[in-house]
């Protein structure tokens, strides 16, 4: 087992690959407490967790609010008195075309995938300091490198925001002995892909087929990640094996993109 015993807080458990990335932590012997919006997706998994005999406390957040982020890390150090790992995956999108941006898409998109995503990182690190001690995964994109299928160009600029964020954070964060690192999925099998998918034939007026055999053409490997690939990857940046690793954005993506 590669987190025997660890406390990881994973955030939008609910569905995707923070389900995914919740149920491997569990079964390589972490307790995880999952951050969500939906309560029934949310306490779904957590009682997923529970069945591999770890402990998954379900804690209703909007990481959009650092109300709720704050409230959260509290409830998470009540319960099991440290934190080892965090996982800062919930993440939002819609397909836009350049146009059609507006200002309540960029304010909700940059509230949960660049603001959630840095508070979370700061109230975690906080607890993680004073033990000198923890490791911190964001979930990125090859968006945020400029990839250019992205669904809109502010959900690739709150990416961007994630990469430079994990840098600035591993610097800084390097004296603690927290390590930060992110991953960057290309597409990805979820809920998010299929939504944005639908959104793009609607606007494009191509069948869905079309616009998914489109894009896994373009994969050097021809196929798209399943949401265990990004677990894999976690679990794996998680773990003592990557000890020396901090302030790198990983790309899993069948050869999308080569930085
Ligand atoms: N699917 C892809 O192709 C893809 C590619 C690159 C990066 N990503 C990123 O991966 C991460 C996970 O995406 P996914 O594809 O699994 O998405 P998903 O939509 O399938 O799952 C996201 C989860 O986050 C939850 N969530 C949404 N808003 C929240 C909020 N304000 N507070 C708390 N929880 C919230 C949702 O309820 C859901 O359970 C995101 O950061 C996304 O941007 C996805």
């Amino acid at each position: 087992m590669l987190l025997k015993e660890k406390i990881a807080i994973v955030t939008g458990i609910g569905t995707g690959m923070g389900k995914a990335i919740a149920l491997r932590c569990a079964k390589e012997g972490a307790h995880v407490v999952g951050a969500e919006i939906n309560e029934v997706t949310g306490r779904q998994t957590a009682a997923e967790v529970s069945a591999h005999d770890r402990r998954g406390l379900f804690v209703k957040t909007d990481m959009g609010r650092v109300e709720d982020i704050n409230a959260m890390v509290t409830t998470a150090m009540e319960t099991f008195g440290r934190i080892d790992i965090l996982v800062n995956n919930a993440g939002v999108t819609k397909s836009l075309g350049f146009f059609d941006v507006t200002e309540a898409d960029w304010d909700w998109i940059h509230s949960v995938n660049a603001k959630g995503v840095f508070f979370c990182m700061q109230a975690v690190a906080r607890e993680m300091a004073k033990r000198k001690e923890g490791r911190i995964i964001n979930i990125a994109s090859i968006a945020g490198k400029g990839f250019r299928g992205t669904s809109n160009i502010s959900y690739a600029g709150s990416k961007g925001a994630v990469i430079a964020m994990t840098r600035i954070g591993a610097a800084q964060l390097a004296k603690h002995d927290i390590n930060v690192n992110a991953i960057c999925p290309g597409a990805t099998r979820t809920d998010l892909y299929t939504n944005v998918m639908k959104q793009l034939t609607e606007r494009e007026g191509i069948s869905e087929e079309q616009a998914i055999s489109r894009l896994d053409a373009s994969i050097p490997l021809k196929r798209s990640n399943s949401p265990d690939d990004i677990a894999n990857m976690a679990v794996f940046l998680a773990s003592d094996e990557a000890r020396n690793i901090t302030g790198q954005s990983f790309n899993v993506d069948g050869g999308l993109m080569w930085d």
